[in-house]
């Protein structure tokens, strides 16, 4: 099997990458508390034992809450930074009484950014740091320069992009003296955009896509791993999805819960094995904070969906024939 692009960078990455979102105690103004550190060791330790050395940060994740949990666990137990591959992602602002939400590519913002996450993580530098998404107002020369400041002096390692689509990513190379090693984008049997778009060339009944056509065989051609955020469905094709109102989300579970038992595995395997059987090799990035699920999802790379079973779900859950 084709090895993952992104171990040409991250030799010994893990094919599925723990998603931090859901770290640091929600989206709230409360402080990090020791239940919220001691959470994300556990998560950590569980992850790792199970094969999971990938973790996916953010830096507007829980209001900076995340990155702290996980830095002050890192804190207690400093042998476990060997062990993993840290990214994370700036270029997100919220709303403030400057302006509303929105995206900052600037050095300025950059360079506070890393900072910050770097002290939030209590780490000397990243593995990947991402750009989180296209900001419209993007000077590439201003960029690539802070960009590369921040790599020579040590910051970061690689660099990764979030949410692009290939001619961004083009152009955003061609700036560049640095590589784009991978691109961060939903991928999920809820979120079908990714396959869709491929599927309905010359098909214009369903042209509310919001997928460029093109990105994935450019990532692919071009070595630049695909990441799924949302990998999980968030959980919709699960036991709840068997009472859900919708009709396809109803046919959809109940399919799943039919290939749990045939590979006996609970349903976020099945949802995996769906991504997992794309031949893009896609790192499925999984936000689940349910320590059994962490574990579970793991075995999701040692089956593989059978063709007939993959076209059962991809049409199932697109809610759709097939043109
Ligand atoms: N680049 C971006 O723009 C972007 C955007 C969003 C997220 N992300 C990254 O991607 C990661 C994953 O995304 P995500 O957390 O939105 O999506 P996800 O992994 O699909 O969903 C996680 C959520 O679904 C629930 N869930 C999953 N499987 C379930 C099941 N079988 N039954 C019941 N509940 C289930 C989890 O609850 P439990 O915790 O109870 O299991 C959790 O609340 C994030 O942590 C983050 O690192 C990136």
């Amino acid at each position: 099997m084709k090895q993952y692009s992104i171990n040409k960078y991250l030799p010994k990455a893990s094919k599925i990458a723990y998603g931090c979102m859901g770290l640091g105690g929600g989206w709230n103004e409360n402080p990090v508390t020791t239940e919220n550190i001691n959470q994300a060791r556990s998560i950590i330790e569980t992850a790792l034992e199970s094969g999971i050395n990938v973790f996916d940060h953010a830096d507007i994740y829980t209001f900076n809450k995340a990155e702290t949990a996980f830095g002050e666990a890192l804190k207690q137990d400093p042998s476990l930074r060997e062990k993993m591959y840290i990214q994370s992602k700036c270029g997100i602002r919220f709303e403030d009484d400057s302006a509303p939400g929105r995206y900052d590519f600037s050095a300025d913002w950059v360079n506070k950014s890393v900072d910050g996450i770097l002290q939030r993580l209590q780490i000397e530098k990243l593995d990947v740091l991402l750009l989180h998404r296209p900001d419209p107002l993007m000077n590439t020369e201003e960029l690539a320069e802070a960009l590369l400041k921040l790599r020579n002096s040590g910051k970061f390692e690689h660099l990764g992009v979030s949410n692009m689509n290939h001619h961004q990513i083009n152009f955003l190379q061609s700036s560049l003296n640095l590589t784009v090693v991978a691109n961060q984008v939903e991928m999920s049997l809820a979120n079908l955009d990714w396959l869709n778009e491929g599927v309905m060339v010359g098909t214009p009944d369903e042209n509310n896509n919001n997928y460029v056509a093109g990105m994935m065989e450019f990532c692919r051609l071009n070595d630049i791993q695909l990441q799924a955020w949302g990998s999980l469905a968030r959980g919709v094709f699960s036991e709840k999805g068997i009472n859900s109102e919708h009709q396809h989300i109803r046919e959809t579970s109940q399919y799943v819960m039919q290939l749990c038992e045939k590979y006996e595995v609970p349903s976020e395997v099945i949802v995996l094995m769906f991504l997992l059987r794309h031949p893009a090799n896609i790192q499925p990035i999984i936000g689940t904070t349910n320590l059994d699920r962490i574990r579970a999802s793991t075995t999701a790379t040692e089956n593989s969906l059978s063709r007939e079973e993959w076209y059962h779900l991809f049409v199932k859950a697109r809610n759709s024939k097939l043109p």
